[in-house]
């Protein structure tokens, strides 16, 4: 048997974006349906910093997302700024802390941010619907959107909050790029972001024996610059810096890494040669990096006394050791990836109401939309933001 229920607002994907945007639109007073083929509400939220949420930063300026038009995330941002997140979190109670670059984390668990946004959802009036797919979605005077349990409902405006790629055993489905085809909407290509590279020989042998050793360094590529802790794994390389350069690479585009920031290794090691020449290249070069990566970099066998060196040995050496040029073969995919970069082009949206130009009451909010944020909370912020921008336009 079918049931029929009309509503102000159906937001599908109970995720970061749709639970704000379903509390903002309940909480003025619409009448507002939150739909999620997932059980539970807020998957990747409760599974986010390890467990304790970042689930946001200090600052998040417009140049922290990655975007086809950079300028398209200010005016929802500037509307839902960190300030008033975390004076959503400190009205409920739930402690918090700042960890390196404006980070912020519960010091808690990430329920308490799940249970903080259901309990919104909740005072708002918003009705639920968890653990049942959707059929169908379609537009007559008011868009219908039928579930797999066989239910109709409708409303004047639907919020597509589903999210992207990444992660599909949470849940991560294309449902947002498929709509957006239905409704003839331009899209960016979605590719996995904030992931761990892949690399091949020459320099796979290399990051293999070093798997598990963790350094800071500085990751470039173009005017991207970040500088964080590097992993070497298995597989290539991950860790923050690396994370963060790799929303930037498109595919065969090199990057350089900086494995002795703020210092100078060509220096460091003539220095070195001057004053200790009996030591062991690798030796030196032990002193400025970890113990088994200076190993990798001067092997035995290639290692005279520095003394015996030549300078231009040593140059070479030390741009290898501050200009690093790698060229990735691949990422660890979307089964590996925190974020998918690409997604419904903000060409297509009102970035006051995330609403879609040529479709009146359709909106596209959170990671569905090409705005994607660096690694450290501002990938929230954005849910946040955008969720908050069609939860008062509905
Ligand atoms: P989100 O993915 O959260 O929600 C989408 C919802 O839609 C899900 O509930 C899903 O079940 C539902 N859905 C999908 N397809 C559907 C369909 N066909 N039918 C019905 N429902 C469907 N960011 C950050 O700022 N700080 C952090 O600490 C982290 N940490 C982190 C760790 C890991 C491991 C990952 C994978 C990601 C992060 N992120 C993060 C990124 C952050 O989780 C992400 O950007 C937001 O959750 C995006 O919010 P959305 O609401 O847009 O999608």
């Amino acid at each position: 048997m079918t049931t029929e229920t009309k509503f102000d607002a159906i937001i599908i994907g109970a995720g970061a974006a749709g639970l704000m945007a379903a509390m903002t639109a309940g909480q003025s007073g619409k009448r507002v349906l939150l739909l999620d083929h997932n059980a539970e509400p807020g998957a990747k939220i409760l599974i986010s910093g390890g467990g304790r949420s970042n689930f946001t930063n200090r600052e998040a300026p417009a140049n922290r997302f990655i975007s086809g038009n950079p300028h398209f995330a200010k005016s929802a941002l500037s509307r839902y700024k960190p300030a008033d997140f975390i004076a959503l979190v400190d009205r409920h109670g739930i402690a918090w802390h700042e960890k390196t670059l404006g980070q912020l984390f519960c010091d808690g668990s990430a329920q308490q941010i799940v249970t903080m946004l259901m309990k919104g959802c909740r005072d708002g009036g918003v009705t639920f619907r968890f653990g049942t797919g959707i059929a169908a979605v379609t537009r007559q005077s008011l868009f219908h959107v039928k579930t797999e349990s066989g239910e109709l409902f409708k409303a004047p405006n639907l919020v597509i909050a589903t999210g992207g790629l990444s992660i599909p055993k949470l849940g991560a489905t294309g449902f947002a790029y498929r709509i957006a085809e239905q409704f003839d909407l331009p899209m960016v290509k979605p590719e996995p972001a904030l992931v761990p590279l892949t690399f091949d020989a020459p320099d796979l042998p290399l990051m293999r024996g070093l798997s598990g050793t963790p350094c800071e360094v500085v990751a470039t590529a173009g005017k991207a610059r970040f500088r964080e802790a590097m992993l070497f794994t298995h597989r290539g390389l991950s860790g923050p810096a690396i994370l963060q350069i790799s929303s930037y690479l498109r595919p065969g585009d090199s990057f350089t890494v900086d494995l002795l920031p703020g210092a100078n290794a060509r220096e460091a090691l003539l220095a070195t040669k001057r004053t200790r020449p009996r030591i062991a290249l690798r030796t030196a070069l032990a002193e400025h990096l970890p113990q088994r990566l200076a190993h990798a970099l001067a092997p035995e066998e290639q290692a005279p006394p520095i003394g015996e060196t030549s300078d231009k040995v040593l140059s070479a050496l030390a741009e290898r050791v501050q200009q690093w040029r790698l060229t990735p073969e691949g990422t660890e995919g979307f089964a590996k990836a925190e974020v998918t970069r690409g997604g419904i082009d903000t060409a297509a949206l009102s970035s006051q109401t995330m609403e879609a130009k040529d479709v009146p009451g359709l909106h596209f909010i959170g990671e569905a939309v090409d705005v994607t944020g660096w690694l450290g909370g501002y990938n929230f912020q954005w849910a946040w933001a955008s969720g908050f921008a069609a939860g008062q336009s509905v």
